[in-house]
């Protein structure tokens, strides 16, 4: 019987320089980036069509990401934009559907609220449309107080 490589998490430094050069587990060349945007394209409707270079300039621009690997198969990811002490906003956290329902959406979303770039921040937020229960049992509380703004700038 073939093994199954075990689960493995990245918590990248601030702009995840080595997901942009494709790497993945033990800095080996993967082709990180092409798998970061069949995760999404898979397991998202709102980061579809993100192209290579887009993918990058938005690592470059994250405080913090994680990526999970099973051997060199990236099957999930998340990131956050933050200040670093008062505001952070968690992204795109993703797991693909032959992974989900295993504590591994879990496990990305407490690794990114340890980051040293987070893990002080006295607020964070993020968006849902249908994920509000997985996020509840994480501690966070839908608000009513306040308001979503949105001004789109772009098509995407
Ligand atoms: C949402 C998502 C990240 C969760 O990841 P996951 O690995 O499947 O979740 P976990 O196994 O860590 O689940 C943790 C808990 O949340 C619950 N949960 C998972 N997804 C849920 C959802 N959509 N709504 C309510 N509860 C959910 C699980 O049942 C589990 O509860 P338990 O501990 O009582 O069993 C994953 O399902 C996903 O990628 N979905 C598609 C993309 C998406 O919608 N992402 C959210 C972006 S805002």
């Amino acid at each position: 019987m073939q093994s199954v490589a075990p689960i493995q998490l990245i918590r990248h430094r601030s702009g995840a320089p080595g997901l942009r050069l494709g790497l993945g587990p033990d800095l080996r060349p993967v082709g990180a980036l092409d798998q970061l945007q069949r995760l999404l394209e898979r397991n998202s409707f709102w980061a579809r069509g993100r192209s290579h270079a887009a993918l990058r300039a938005m690592l470059r621009g994250s405080a913090a990401a994680v990526s999970v690997w099973q051997g060199r198969q990236l099957v999930g990811f998340g990131r956050a934009s933050s200040d670093g002490l008062f505001r952070a906003v968690l992204w795109d956290v993703v797991v693909d559907e032959e992974h989900q329902g295993r504590g591994l959406g879990r496990r990305i979303v407490a690794t990114l609220l340890e980051h040293p770039r987070l893990r002080r921040v006295e607020r964070v937020y993020l968006m849902t449309s249908n994920s509000a229960g997985f996020y509840q049992q994480l501690g966070f509380e839908t608000v009513s107080s306040q308001q979503l703004m949105l001004k789109q700038q772009t098509s995407g």
